[in-house]
């Protein structure tokens, strides 16, 4: 027996929330936001009276100034959503093949180590699903299915070659009868390199459908396909210090914006980027306005982590140009210095754009004017138009944050609101097809239930 619609699901249709369709005025936003806000305290309060009250990231993680609504920035209606989401968390020892993407061939790949860096969202997301509240144990009632895998960190570290991922990915998803039943469409995979999917060489034959979730939102980049896609695909904030976004004791605190000596910076390698040469040169031209040596993956040009910092803080705009794909962590990382960061990246995609308005928090110039004439623009811009986009980028870089869901705001709460939009009450594939009592059967008309691994692919 294999009736898929559980009761629950049914009700989802009358639960649509108003604000994701309505179009606001000024007069409408400033309504919306006061109900949201007494909704949002109201909700607080409510987590405090019933919720696990133990989280070490309450009161340590996010500032008191996080749990303010963003008004103009961040739009209104977003914290207040009322998320209905079962994901069930594929275990490690269910399928064959698991362990192999999360610890490589040997087994000895460390998640400590996978954690860390630009590319720990890999890891995060996975541990924060498994702690979350809207995780299910019961395949039949999930709304959408995470698959685990560390292999970005696993094969910079040559846990796995490329070939290895491609023919391990496959043979995980052969044993996934739920993934078959929707094509995937409700699987949920995390790429947080600006590779994005191509990590798993044949993607384009077996995600195609799935939900990616990814920093990388760029549809140019090198390969001829895309492997993003807007309708499906999440893009997701990447991976800054922890020692950054902690309250106290942070790494490296701001500084006030009279005490930093340089106009800009951008303290990154050149990778043999135009951008990147550019402002290298720049630099050069204008050494007291721009920060901008040419640093080394290694050796005594890298900068360690605080020191990295340390110069990061001593500008009032972190300049963020593109490298080897659009996505830059620089970005991100500019918030918790509090300079306003400045995109060179024309090809960019950023996360949340449903809710946030980088308008407001950051400034894109074309990747093709870096000159002189950006530093004549940028030392134009009065300090008290500075302060205020910092303060609001004060006020939205919680959703830079990955925090647990007891976090109202935070890098995994606004996935898990976009997660929520992409919940079907149904599901489609070729190769399923379903009868008038329910039953879901495939092309030979074997009843679900039946349906035995290794599963038809794609
Ligand atoms: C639904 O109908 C099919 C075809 O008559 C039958 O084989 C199947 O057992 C039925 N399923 C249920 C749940 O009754
Ligand atoms: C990936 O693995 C599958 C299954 O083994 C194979 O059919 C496909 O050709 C492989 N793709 C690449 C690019 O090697
Ligand atoms: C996904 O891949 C399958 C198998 O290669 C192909 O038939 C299908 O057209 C692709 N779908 C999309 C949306 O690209």
């Amino acid at each position: 027996m294999a009736t898929i619609n559980s009761g629950n699901k049914s009700t989802r249709l009358f639960s649509a929330h108003p604000h994701q369709h309505t179009t606001c005025t000024r007069v409408h936003q400033i309504a919306a936001i006061a109900l949201v806000a007494a909704t949002f305290f109201l909700t607080r309060l409510f987590d405090h009276s019933l919720g696990p009250c133990s989280s070490p990231y309450r009161n340590s993680l996010l500032d008191a100034t996080h749990y303010t609504a963003p008004d103009d920035v961040v739009r209104a209606g977003w914290y207040g959503t009322h998320l209905n989401l079962k994901i069930y968390v594929y275990d490690e020892g269910e399928i064959d093949g698991l362990k192999l993407l999360m610890y490589g061939r040997d087994g000895k790949i460390s998640t400590e180590s996978c954690v860390k860096g630009q590319w720990g969202t890999q890891v995060k997301i996975h541990r924060l699903l498994l702690q979350s509240t809207f995780r299910t144990r019961k395949k039949e009632e999930a709304d959408l299915f995470f698959v685990p895998s560390y292999v970005k960190c696993v094969r910079m570290m040559g846990g796995l070659n490329d070939k290895e991922i491609n023919q391990t990915y496959v043979k995980v998803l052969s044993q996934m009868p739920y993934f078959r039943l929707s094509g995937g469409r409700n699987h949920i995979f995390v790429f947080p390199s600006g590779a994005g999917a191509h990590l798993f060489k044949s993607w384009a034959t077996y995600l195609n459908r799935s939900i990616i979730l990814t920093p990388e939102g760029d549809r140019t980049d090198k390969r001829d396909t895309s492997a993003f896609n807007t309708w499906k695909d999440i893009i997701i904030p990447g991976n800054v210090d922890d020692g950054m976004t902690v309250l106290k004791p942070r790494l490296v605190e701001p500084l006030p914006l009279s005490r930093r000596k340089y106009l800009a910076n951008y303290l990154g390698r050149a990778q043999g980027k135009i951008g990147r040469l550019r402002l290298i040169e720049l630099a050069k031209e204008y050494p007291n306005k721009l920060e901008s040596p040419e640093l080394k993956l290694s050796g005594p040009d890298k900068l360690g982590r605080t020191d990295y910092f340390l110069h990061l803080r001593n500008a009032k705009f972190c300049l963020a140009p593109r490298g080897e794909s659009s996505w830059t962590l620089r970005f991100y990382e500019s918030f918790f210095v509090e300079c306003v960061p400045v995109i060179l990246s024309d090809q960019v995609e950023l996360p949340f754009q449903n809710v946030v308005d980088y308008t407001q928090i950051s400034i894109k110039w074309p990747n093709s004017r870096i000159g002189k004439e950006l530093l004549d623009y940028l030392e134009s811009i009065p300090d008290k138009k500075i302060e205020e986009m910092i303060e609001r980028g004060r006020r939205v870089r919680c959703l830079w944050v990955y925090a647990p869901d007891s976090e109202s705001c935070s890098a995994f709460s606004g996935i898990l609101r976009e997660l929520q939009t992409k919940v079907r009450q149904f599901h489609q594939s070729t190769e399923t097809f379903w009868l008038h009592n329910g039953s879901i059967v495939n092309r030979d008309l074997v009843d679900f239930s039946k349906w035995k691994p290794p599963m038809p692919l794609p």
